[in-house]
């Protein structure tokens, strides 16, 4: 049986990979900051109890994501997914340095410190991959519209980390790609967005299952294709 590990799992597009993931068959780690508020995820597990373990984590808690690894010592795990995510856009003049710091806590250091903490477990799995779910928000050559400074900042500076990552963990077999997941309606990206959250995250599945050692690195939208950086 595959096994998932996935962020920010209490709504949204994290709440549906879990959903996915568990109906497939998959084993899942859900990790959520406040599992017992998520009706999404109780319901999930309701359907799907014996393949889920929940796991109350804020990714910007190293201490307790470094403990959740020792816990899972020994445990392989096939896909790394960083979903959590917060969004702060404010325009020129109005920055808010300090939510921005939250953001990248969140949106940076959070995959980053999962990666480090989680990578033997990756590397023991058999498919060896860790997805980042960034935006399109963050390409600075695809960047026509101006504004967003802080979570574009986020979503460009965790582009270079994975880049770095599929570099540095390519020896040890690991895939590790950046994915934007379209616009997306969940809280994040409201009611307008154009896609909904379960076409998303079957796309984004269906790029991690064909995921190759030559795509590592590169920046991907949920249907496959390359985003420029
Ligand atoms: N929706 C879009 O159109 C869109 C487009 C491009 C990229 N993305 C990216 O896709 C990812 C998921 O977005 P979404 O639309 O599902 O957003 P969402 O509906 O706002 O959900 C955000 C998720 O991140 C979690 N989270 C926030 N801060 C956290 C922290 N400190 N520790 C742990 N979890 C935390 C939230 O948990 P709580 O419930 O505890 O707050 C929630 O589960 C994000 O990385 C986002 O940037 C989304």
């Amino acid at each position: 049986m595959s096994t998932v590990l996935v962020t920010g799992a209490s709504r949204g597009i994290g709440a549906e990979f879990v959903r996915q993931y568990a109906a497939d068959g998959w084993r899942v780690h859900a990790l959520a900051r406040d599992p017992r508020n998520s009706e999404r995820l109780a319901e999930t597990q309701r359907t799907h109890r014996d393949r889920i373990s929940v796991h109350a984590i804020d990714v910007t808690d190293h201490a307790a994501i470094d403990a959740l690894a020792s816990e899972l010592a020994g445990t392989p795990i096939d896909v790394l997914l960083n979903v959590a995510g917060v969004l702060v856009a404010n325009p020129f003049g109005q920055s808010d340095y300090d939510r921005w710091m939250n953001s990248i806590r969140v949106n940076l250091f959070g995959p980053m410190k999962v990666a480090e903490a989680f990578v033997e477990h990756v590397a023991a799995s058999d498919q060896r991959k860790i997805v980042t779910l960034t935006s399109v928000l963050g390409s600075i050559g695809g960047n026509a519209a101006g504004g967003m400074y802080d979570y574009r900042s986020t979503k460009a500076a965790v582009n270079a980390i994975m880049k770095s990552m599929s570099l540095d963990l390519a020896r040890r077999g690991i895939i590790a790609v950046p994915i934007h997941p379209g616009w997306v309606r969940t809280d994040m990206g409201g009611s307008r967005a154009e896609v909904d959250v379960a076409t998303s995250v079957t796309g984004m599945r269906a790029v991690i299952v064909g995921l190759t050692p030559a795509q590592s690195g590169r920046f991907l939208s949920y249907q496959g294709s390359e985003l420029p950086w």
